[in-house]
């Protein structure tokens, strides 16, 4: 929301709680976000040893300035309760919530958040990789609108979409193209924030560049990746470009003219220019 202190989301990285490895070049890594996961990324037989990696990475406290949030396993499997219980004692920034369905999903998770005194800067975060999802995406959306229900992101979770609907997965994603602007649609219509799927193909950096400038065109915040070789180009690909800074610039210094004062439409350079263009201009400088 305009309202809100502008916090970047271009660039936010999956890390296996399992992997103390990886846990432990989060402080070196140039991310926006780190989602720390505890649920596809971890075998079942991983689940416990997961929760004990993640509650001594906390507890060393060495991840820099950047935004923390804790993917747990859904209410409804064996393991969710215990992740839900032990990610809101770790008070993340965000816990991500899998396979949300509905907005009761939402609603029954920031209710357990409230009973167990999470303090308010814990967000949710919600996964949009359903059918379910899709078809309530306007009704979830809309709980962005209301404070109490923490909801503050969606993450795309295009590999479960695929497998859950049957549509073949394509290099330039045609066929998940339209859910994906739903959610864009939806996100802002709730004035929260949407970040894309993974690329899993993490060598081919060329055809992951290509995704993120397509994902930053469709609207997209930011985009969810696997591997750091990932951050450089999503970071670029979701920074307003130089092109279009200056453009910014050039609109705020027209309508900063006493002669443009009191005009709502002004021309520059043969263009016409409305007052809502200077609002999308300082929202960019801002953003830049
Ligand atoms: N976070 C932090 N560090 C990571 C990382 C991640 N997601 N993925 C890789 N690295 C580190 C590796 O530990 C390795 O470190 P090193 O140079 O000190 O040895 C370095 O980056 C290079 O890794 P690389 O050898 O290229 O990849 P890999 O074979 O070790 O790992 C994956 C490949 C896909 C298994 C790994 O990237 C991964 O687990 N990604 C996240 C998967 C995930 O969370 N999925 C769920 C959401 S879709
Ligand atoms: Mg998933």
């Amino acid at each position: 929301m305009e309202s809100r202190l502008y916090r970047p989301r271009r660039s936010v990285l999956y890390v296996p709680a399992v992997n103390e490895k990886a846990l432990g070049k989060i402080a070196s890594l140039a991310c926006d976000a780190v989602i720390l996961d505890l649920e596809d990324a971890v075998a079942p037989s991983g689940k416990a040893a997961a929760r004990d990696s993640l509650q001594r990475f906390f507890a060393a406290r060495s991840w820099g300035a950047r935004e923390i949030v804790i993917r747990i396993n859904a209410a409804a499997t064996e393991w969710g309760a215990e992740d839900l219980a032990l990610a809101v004692s770790l008070a993340p920034d965000a816990i991500l919530l899998p396979k949300v369905d509905t907005p009761r999903d939402l609603l029954e998770a920031s209710d357990a958040l409230n009973e167990a005194d999470a303090p308010e800067t814990t967000k949710l975060w919600a996964m949009i990789e359903t059918p379910r999802a899709m078809l309530n995406i306007g009704a979830i959306a809309e709980l962005g609108r209301d404070p109490a229900s923490r909801l503050a992101c969606f993450v795309a979770g295009t590999n479960d979409l695929v497998k859950e609907t049957g549509v073949l997965a394509t290099a330039d994603r045609r066929h998940l193209v339209p859910w994906l602007m739903q959610m864009v649609l939806a996100a802002r219509a709730g004035g929260i924030d949407v970040l894309d799927g993974v690329s899993n193909d993490f060598r081919d950096l060329d055809a992951f560049a290509r995704e993120c400038s397509e994902a930053a065109a469709m609207g997209f915040d930011g985009k969810t990746l696997i591997h750091p070789a990932q951050i450089e180009p999503a970071k670029l690909a979701f920074s307003p470009s130089p092109e279009a800074i200056a453009e910014a610039e050039a609109i705020v210094a027209a309508f900063a003219r006493p002669e443009n004062a009191t005009l709502g439409v002004i021309s520059i350079d043969g263009r016409m220019v409305e007052r809502l263009h200077l609002a999308q201009a300082q929202r960019l400088l801002a953003r830049a």
